[in-house]
């Protein structure tokens, strides 16, 4: 390996959101989905040179910036993406906002596939909507999705959008491009649009294909919105940078004036600097950082089935954010995440921040040096054993 995911590097004292939250030094936090490792080395060589130049004014994006972002679709995922369709907006929570904005008035209906990310209950209510859950089905540590229930609620002419996540958090799910068909087909049925969060498409594992939604085919392009960001795949989500890809203009114009009107149409320089040194130059450490992530997936499930056999670990095909079954202890996840964090200070998310379809379940984030995990699973280990069974 050239790269060191080893390495531990210290974020205590750097206004980290994941670790300076907890107010106690021993805290290990494994919840929000933010990565113990520095980004790719031409990152932070981009990054540097544009704080050596010590001026930080208003951002005009360039075009090296689509060139970036229109050769990693090509280049990577066969998806050929026009200029003209990207809208850069500060992160992909508020691309999801501005697109539900634009694209229903108050009261309208919009569908979600639970158990799903938290914002996009918080994005769907902030903009006046319904959140309309089509649970997935949990069968044999996986998730598939209910293509009945889904055609039943898309029928509903008060639904306009879907919002897919692909990859899926939580489920660890990456959406094969059959399943991503389906889904298209039912919703362009029913007239309803697909707003498909793609942020964490790079972090897939082998056996395992990310496909576009929006590149299946012309019909699905054309009712559809694309957000994406290599914010979760290079650890930058503090520089703010994501976008919004549109192939229809009637949307995209009022996408555009939603994001004017929620404030989020300006970007930093360092987000600008940032996305075109990862999309151009971060493959190989992308390459290995997978690797690294894969292998600590394996030894998270080997150390569960020797010391928490009756624990099923959902299968992961992508993201670093592992579910797991804890219905064994028949206790609220709410309350299982507080008796950890109390006994054990192991700071994970409890299932039921992503409906109620996860109400059994944690949420484990496992993008951490492997010494880091192991600390974290003995914690787990510990915890369960000896304050709930
Ligand atoms: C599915 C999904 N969408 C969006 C986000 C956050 O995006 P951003 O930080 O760009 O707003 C996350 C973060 O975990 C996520 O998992």
């Amino acid at each position: 390996m050239k790269y060191n995911f080893d390495e531990i590097v210290p974020r205590r004292r750097t206004n980290s959101y994941k670790w300076d939250t907890a107010q106690e030094e021993n805290v290990l936090p494994m919840w929000v989905a933010d990565m113990d490792f520095r980004t790719a080395p031409p990152v932070v060589e981009a990054l540097r040179k544009r704080v050596e130049h010590g001026i930080f004014g208003y951002t005009k994006v360039p075009s090296a910036y689509y060139e970036a972002v229109i050769n990693w679709f090509a280049r990577r995922h066969g998806w050929q993406i026009k200029k003209d369709w990207i809208t850069y907006t500060l992160g992909v929570v508020p691309a999801l906002s501005a697109v539900i904005k634009a694209l229903t008035v108050p009261g309208d209906k919009v569908l979600v596939q639970t158990p799903v990310y938290n914002c996009f209950f918080s994005s769907i209510r902030n903009n006046g909507c319904e959140v309309v859950e089509n649970p997935l089905l949990y069968i044999n540590e996986t998730y598939r999705i209910d293509f009945t229930g889904l055609e039943q609620k898309a029928a509903d002419p008060k639904v306009k959008l879907l919002l897919l996540c692909n990859p899926h958090n939580p489920a660890g799910r990456v959406w094969t491009r059959q399943e991503l068909t389906r889904i298209g087909e039912i919703c362009l049925r029913n007239d309803v649009i697909v707003v498909a969060d793609e942020i964490h498409c790079e972090l897939v594992f082998p056996g395992h294909t990310y496909t576009p939604f929006a590149s299946i085919s012309k019909e699905f392009l054309m009712h559809s919105v694309t957000c994406t960001s290599p914010s979760k795949a290079f650890n930058l989500a503090g520089l703010q940078i994501a976008n919004i890809i549109s192939a229809d203009e009637y949307m995209r114009m009022e996408i555009d004036k939603a994001i004017n009107i929620n404030e989020v149409c300006d970007v930093n320089p360092f987000g600008v600097e940032a996305l075109i040194a990862a999309y151009n130059e971060g493959e190989e450490w992308l390459e290995e950082l997978k690797h690294y992530l894969v292998v600590n997936y394996n030894y998270l499930k080997a150390y569960f089935n020797e010391y928490l056999p009756g624990f099923p670990v959902v299968m992961l095909e992508g993201t670093y954010l592992v579910w797991v079954d804890c219905s064994i202890l028949k206790r609220r996840s709410k309350e299982i995440a507080e008796t950890l964090l109390r006994e054990e200070k192991l700071w994970i998310n409890e299932g039921s921040m992503y409906g109620e379809a996860g109400e059994n379940f944690i949420r484990l984030n496992i993008a951490c040096p492997r010494q880091v995990l192991i600390d974290g699973l003995d914690r787990l280990k510990r915890g369960i054993k000896e304050t709930m069974i």
